[in-house]
């Protein structure tokens, strides 16, 4: 399947020259942490499948698929958009591989226990060269050294983020963060 062509077909041109970038950065993470670079390319062309489609729009291939969703991401249209994308790839686009299916699925709130391919499609999704916040050089320098303390500042800078703008933290983002901290303080131990 030629994944360039489908997503070029899908996204605007913003989307998609974002979509390039996580590709880039996805493939250039699996090889410096030994995850598959096929899977990462095509869990990152596929990340943001869904974007495009609307909130009733999104809705609707939740119901077809029988997709049972959270409170917390049906109430946010930005978190909603993973698990549509996650859907279309796997009912519409035949992708059977769980992991890239995870990897899609959970890259707008992380989870517990995220594998690594799931881990470097959040961060890249986050890192590729377009992104532009305070901060981000920090994060795309430790990302290329230490995944786990690169979702930890990111998931301290979603959350700050979401406090001040009195938004919902979706629970999926904190057990994420609480994970990741046990994890690297057993490391220090
Ligand atoms: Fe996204
Ligand atoms: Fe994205």
């Amino acid at each position: 399947m030629n994944y360039d062509e489908i997503i070029r077909n899908v996204l605007n041109e913003n989307r998609y020259k974002h979509t390039l970038g996580v590709v880039k950065v996805a493939t250039e993470l699996a090889d410096r942490f030994g995850a598959d670079k096929e899977k990462a390319t095509i869990a990152a062309y596929l990340h943001d499948y869904a974007k495009p489609l609307n909130y009733n729009e999104a809705l609707k291939v939740i119901e077809k698929y029988d997709i049972i969703l959270d409170e917390e991401t049906l109430e946010n249209p930005e978190l909603l958009h993973a698990p549509v994308g996650m859907a279309i790839a796997k009912y519409e686009l035949g992708i059977n591989d769980e992991e890239i299916l995870e990897a899609i699925r959970y890259h707008t709130t992380g989870k517990e226990n995220m594998s690594l391919l799931t881990k470097i499609i959040y961060l890249a999704d986050l890192i590729e060269p377009s992104r532009e916040f305070d901060g981000v050089e920090k994060i795309r320098k430790i990302a290329y050294k230490d995944l786990d303390l690169a979702l930890k500042i990111s998931f301290d800078n979603t959350i700050i983020y979401l406090i001040k703008k009195n938004m919902i933290i979706h629970s999926d983002t904190i057990k994420s963060r609480n994970y990741i901290i046990r994890n690297l303080t057993r490391g220090k131990k």
